[in-house]
């Protein structure tokens, strides 16, 4: 069976004070039992302290971004090489919020996705329709369309070294989740999809659902076959609440 993740998203959020908080909460309520793992992704300035308070723990860290290039006059970015010499294990790439405010193409994430591996770290590789697109009858579509972009260039091997979450943007902060039912239909849309093209590799990996999730929705999602995990937004800014869920992983 395929691990729980259970990976924070802080977003912009936190300072010094309140992420030494966070983290030494988390550490220190981290359940009891196996079969789970939790990941923490700071803003970028923070990622070496959080690193350091995190050693010898079982809390990762990960990164919300990366820059599709190695190296040079990239003004802002920062290279996936970099982010793994401060210890960073995992980048999520192509969050909503990326593609809505920046403009980011299914082609620039897919490139951050390459990026990211090629330095030893594994994406995150975020997908999912917007509210339109869902009245449309179009999700199954959109969400193809960001994963191919993937596999085009990278090809399915690739995919057993990443990670895949599924977020329906009309859920992501707005309180509103997608219903167990609803998400386990794109993510058996997903690994099927997968299957196709390497059953092993689509058995395997991890597929996150991210909109809403927290401690009261989080056991019911979670029970759900193809749903292997969460990337949680607003609810991994309090240890209590992060700790809920990974809870419900640890139980599931
Ligand atoms: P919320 O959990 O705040 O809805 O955010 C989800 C998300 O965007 C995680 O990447």
């Amino acid at each position: 069976m395929r691990d729980i993740l259970v990976a924070g998203n802080w977003k912009m959020n936190g300072n010094s004070a309140a992420n030494a908080e966070l983290v030494a909460g988390i550490i220190a309520g981290v359940p009891q039992g196996s079969g789970f793992s939790l990941l923490v992704c700071p803003p970028y300035p923070y990622l070496a302290a959080v690193v350091a308070q995190t050693e010898g723990s079982a809390v990762s860290v990960g990164s919300q971004n990366v820059s599709e290039h190695e190296k040079g006059a990239f003004t802002g970015e920062v290279a996936p090489g970099m982010l793994r010499d401060l210890g960073c294990t995992y980048a999520i790439v192509g969050h909503s919020e990326r593609r809505a405010i920046y403009g980011e193409t299914s082609a620039q994430v897919a490139a951050k996705f390459q990026a990211a591996q090629a330095a030893g770290i594994t994406p995150i590789l975020c997908v999912g329709e917007t509210l339109e697109e869902r009245e449309a009858g179009t999700t199954e579509s959109v969400v193809d369309e960001q994963l191919d972009a993937v596999l085009d260039v990278a090809g399915i091997d690739a995919l057993a070294t990443a990670v895949i979450a599924y977020e329906p943007v009309w859920a992501i902060g707005t309180g509103m989740t997608a219903s167990p039912e609803q998400a386990q239909d794109v993510h058996r849309h997903i690994r099927g999809r997968l299957e196709a093209l390497n059953a092993n590799i689509a058995a395997g990996v991890q597929i996150l659902y991210g909109g809403s999730m927290k401690g009261e929705n989080a056991a019911g999602l979670l029970a759900k076959p193809d749903i292997d995990g969460g990337l949680i937004g607003g609810a991994s800014l309090k240890a209590e609440d992060f700790l809920a869920i990974a809870a419900a992983a640890a139980q599931n």
